[in-house]
């Protein structure tokens, strides 16, 4: 069974009301902040303020993936807004183990990202550092993508390594994610399934979750 983490790239923060009790009644396992900067993705995701809107309002482990240059600029903010983890893409800093660290050192569970155009070696040296690795299953900045079928390849030669050197990161996959993308993101060795559109755009989200747990 998966951890399931909703996306919340299509929330409306107007309705929270009607989303995030049913995401609360299905177990969600964390939500999932998409963090643009509109320079290292061509767009801008949510907004960091709907964290703080958010943060009293319920316990689940808030999970942030900064698709940004510079991510270290927005880790205090992100911790004083209550944000329990951060992802940041491996190419976007000159030192990825020194700013696992800086996350580290803000008491944040910490994830390295990798982006779909990537060869998953890139990743190797962190894996010992992080919490997450998260394999992008499109190309980062948009939600709705088509699913690319070879990130499972990375998913597979991830789950070989984290077994054999015994690591304890676990990996996440996000982008294209349904109930056939996330049996197959299972059976290759993912586990978190993050899911913006299956989740959001499900006449009901509760159900949408719950049947993603059930992978
Ligand atoms: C891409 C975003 C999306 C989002 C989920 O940059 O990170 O992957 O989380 O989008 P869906 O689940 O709609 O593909």
């Amino acid at each position: 069974m998966p951890l399931v983490a909703p996306s919340l790239l299509f929330a409306d923060f107007n309705r929270t009301k009607h989303w995030l009790p049913q995401l609360e009644e299905a177990g969600a396992d964390m939500l999932q902040w998409d963090i643009m900067d509109n320079r290292y993705v061509p767009n801008t995701g949510n907004k960091i303020k709907d964290i703080k809107f958010l943060r009293p309002k319920t316990r689940i482990f808030f999970d942030c993936h900064l698709m940004v240059l510079k991510p270290q600029k927005y880790f205090k903010k992100l911790q004083d807004f209550g944000a329990d983890s951060i992802t940041f893409h491996v190419e976007t800093t000159k030192d990825p183990k020194n700013t696992i660290k800086k996350i580290c050192d803000l008491g944040m569970g910490t994830g390295i990202a990798l982006n779909n155009d990537l060869d998953v070696k890139k990743i190797f040296p962190f894996l010992p550092f992080v919490d997450i690795a998260l394999v992008m299953s499109v190309q980062a900045g948009f939600g709705s993508q088509e699913f690319i079928p070879s990130s499972l390849e990375k998913v597979k030669i991830l789950r070989k390594k984290i077994n054999k050197e015994k690591l304890c990161c676990k990996i996440q996959i996000d982008g294209g994610i349904n109930l056939q993308t996330g049996a197959k993101a299972v059976n290759a060795g993912a586990d978190i399934l993050v899911a913006g559109s299956f989740v959001f755009k499900h006449k009901n989200p509760k159900e949408a979750v719950l049947a993603l747990k059930k992978l």
